[in-house]
């Protein structure tokens, strides 16, 4: 039977940077995964351009039970010390929008970053290798996997959410962390384009593709970024964003024009170009189809001196607070991150250690801590997976 310091479960931004920082200190360390290959997820994001952190990391960007939870860690790791390992890789980056940094070529870049860093730091790696369960041993912990039971006075849990099942996710970490007395807070999936019922779909499946600069608020929360129409109901920045704040029952609110006054803009167009259709007047503010599809849902054919200050009156409130009640989401299968997870009140902010376990650690997805969309995410499997590699 194997015996290590460290058993580091999963193999994703959290897990391995959590071993390269364990194996830094001298630890036996050893990553599991169930995956062929590490790092799939950062593979994959930021459409291959890894969107690794974000300039503006602070509590308000990141959702939890305890808002304040994820602070000590993510200042103890900051962003600016992640940017620093990137440089030192040798990996270009450029801000692309709102703070956002992407690798200038590619995510695997970060990938064989930490892929180099685990081996310099004599981490051992098993791909292909399910774990099935973590229970207390007699000095420490035993976790049992498919090439069978090994030993290790730590274990650190990153298995990550349940987003993208087809990429690995799985609910294990959940199992972990209740099994040992551990609280979990409700599941949800975060980050998620939204879906309608027949009725609105009707109003949008016409416009898939299109995509207008808007804001979207769910309840007090509100974003300022891309919303696109698809097939199946909303997308985008700002409604994927506004997805986290949403729940089951509640209205979002678009707000196709954000910040013009939409009233002073049609009521100018009605005096002094009265002879324009109402479609030409709105084609300034949003894409055309935009506007013509506005234009003959709300049935209005007379040219602009004509039309109705009540039917303006229509038209203003349609762009700028649109009250839509979506039906639910995309689900896991498209989401982004779970929402919820390993609640903080059991858990040390300072190094991820379950207060009650000693020796057991949480960090990134899997605990109660979700970040915006923008890089958050990574910076907290970051900042996490460097806290719980000081002492693991
Ligand atoms: P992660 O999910 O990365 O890793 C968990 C690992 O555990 C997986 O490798 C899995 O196979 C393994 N595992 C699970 N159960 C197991 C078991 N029972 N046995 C063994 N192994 C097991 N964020 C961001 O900041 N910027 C971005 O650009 C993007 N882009 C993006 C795109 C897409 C399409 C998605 C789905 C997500 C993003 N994200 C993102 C979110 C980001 O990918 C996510 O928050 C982190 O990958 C979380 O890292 P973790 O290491 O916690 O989990």
């Amino acid at each position: 039977m194997e015996q290590m310091d460290v058993i580091v479960l999963g193999a994703g931004a959290a897990g391995m940077f959590a071993a390269i920082e364990a194996g830094r200190r001298g630890r036996r360390v050893l990553v599991i995964d169930h995956a062929k290959s590490a790092g799939e997820k950062i593979r994959i994001s930021g459409g291959g351009r890894c969107n690794f952190t974000n300039l503006g990391i602070a509590a308000d960007r990141f959702i939890s039970k305890n808002p304040r939870f994820a602070l000590s860690a993510l200042k103890r790791f900051s962003q600016w010390d992640f940017i620093a390992r990137m440089d030192g890789a040798g990996i270009a980056w450029h801000e692309k929008t709102l703070g956002q940094l992407f690798c200038d070529g590619s995510a695997k870049q970060v990938v064989d970053m930490l892929l180099g860093d685990m081996a310099r730091a004599g981490v051992a790696l098993w791909l292909g290798c399910g774990v099935t369960a973590v229970r207390r041993g007699a000095a420490g912990f035993e976790v049992e996997t498919a090439r069978g039971l090994v030993r290790a006075a730590s274990v650190v849990v990153a298995t990550g959410g349940k987003s993208i099942p087809k990429m690995g996710a799985s609910g294990f970490g959940y199992q972990v962390a209740e099994s040992f007395g551990l609280g979990v807070v409700e599941l949800r999936p975060g980050l998620v384009p939204l879906t309608f019922a027949a009725q609105e779909l009707d109003w949008m499946v016409p416009l898939a593709g299109v995509a207008v600069q808007g804001r979207v608020s769910a309840g007090r929360t509100g974003f300022d970024e891309a919303v696109l129409f698809t097939h199946r109901g909303l997308s985008g920045p700002a409604v994927l964003q506004a997805s986290s704040y949403w729940r089951e029952g509640d209205e979002i609110r678009l707000d196709l024009a954000p910040g013009l006054d939409v009233a002073a803009v049609l009521g100018q167009a009605k005096r002094a170009q009265g002879r324009a259709a109402l479609r030409t007047v709105l084609a300034r503010i949003l894409p055309e189809k935009l506007a013509r599809h506005i234009e003959a849902d709300l049935a209005i054919t007379a040219p602009m001196a004509e039309i109705s200050r009540a039917d303006l009156e229509r038209v203003t409130l349609m762009l700028r607070e649109w009250r839509l009640r979506p039906v639910g989401s995309e689900g896991y299968r498209t989401a982004e991150v779970t929402l919820g997870g390993v609640d903080t009140d059991g858990l040390d902010g300072r190094t991820m250690m379950a207060r009650g376990v000693p020796g057991l650690f949480f960090i990134g997805e899997v605990v109660d801590v979700t970040g915006w969309l923008g890089g958050y995410n990574f910076q907290w499997a970051w900042s996490s997976g460097w806290a719980a590699g000081q002492v693991a």
